[in-house]
């Protein structure tokens, strides 16, 4: 048999429901950052939470998946439009956003705990604490490395989106059909 030339529905799937929640957070947060303390501010502050909680638990299951899962190989006329540099890049940003999208939920949450605020996924699941409170550390730490890294994620979806559209207009190959439910593509 051929080797598969597109994605999975569950990895289709879960890149564009984690492609939303992985937005919808950058976004909330960067919105609640700059609000003054209020019942509203409380509020988004937990839909946020629980927006990266559940991003950190669906990353699990899209790297189990993964690494059941091969990718599919991808196909000729992109690798030999590919010079080596652009193959590192591609390989490089995806092992960086797959550590992201473990590091940047991590980071929050224990940003969250040494601040001395549990999280409480839904409001429902209470989680552990994995970090004693010191609001100190907390604030020079934690906090500028869960934003450098969420940062730092957003940025390299730019690179991720700008590489699959570099492979639509200039080398016309359409990956996208290999990402989107239908039948066979590329
Ligand atoms: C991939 C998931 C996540 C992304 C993309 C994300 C992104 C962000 C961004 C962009 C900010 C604003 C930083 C700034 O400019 O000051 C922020 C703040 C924050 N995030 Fe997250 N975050 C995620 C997950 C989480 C999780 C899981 C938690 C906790 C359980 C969390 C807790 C916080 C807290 C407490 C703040 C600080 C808000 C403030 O007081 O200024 N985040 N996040
Ligand atoms: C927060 C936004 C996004 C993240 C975090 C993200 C992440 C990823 C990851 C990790 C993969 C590798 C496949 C996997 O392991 O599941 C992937 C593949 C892919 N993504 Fe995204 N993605 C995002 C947004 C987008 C957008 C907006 C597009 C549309 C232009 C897109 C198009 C694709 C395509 C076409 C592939 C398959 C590439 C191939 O043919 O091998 N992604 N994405």
């Amino acid at each position: 048999m051929p080797p598969r030339n597109r994605y999975s529905r569950t990895a289709i799937g879960l890149h564009w429901l984690l492609a939303l929640l992985i937005a919808g957070a950058f976004g909330m947060g960067l919105y609640v950052a700059g609000l003054p303390i209020s019942p509203w501010r409380l509020r988004l502050m937990n839909w946020h939470k629980w927006a990266g909680v559940t991003i950190l638990a669906l990353s699990l299951l899209r790297l189990a998946w993964r690494l059941r899962h091969a990718p599919p190989p991808l196909p000729e006329p992109v690798l030999r439009a590919m010079p080596p540099w652009q193959q590192r890049l591609h390989q490089g940003t995806m092992a960086a956003l797959y550590l992201l999208f473990f590091a940047v939920p991590l980071l929050g949450w224990a940003y969250s705990s040494a601040m001395g605020f549990p999280v409480v996924w839904m409001g429902m699941l209470p989680l552990p604490d994995f970090v004693a409170p010191d609001e100190a550390f907390a604030k020079s730490v934690l906090l500028p490395l869960h934003r450098g890294g969420a940062y730092l994620l957003a940025a390299l979806v730019v690179v991720h989106v700008a590489g699959v559209l570099k492979h639509r207009w200039i080398d016309h190959a359409n990956l996208l059909v290999r990402m989107w439910p239908g039948k066979e593509g590329v």
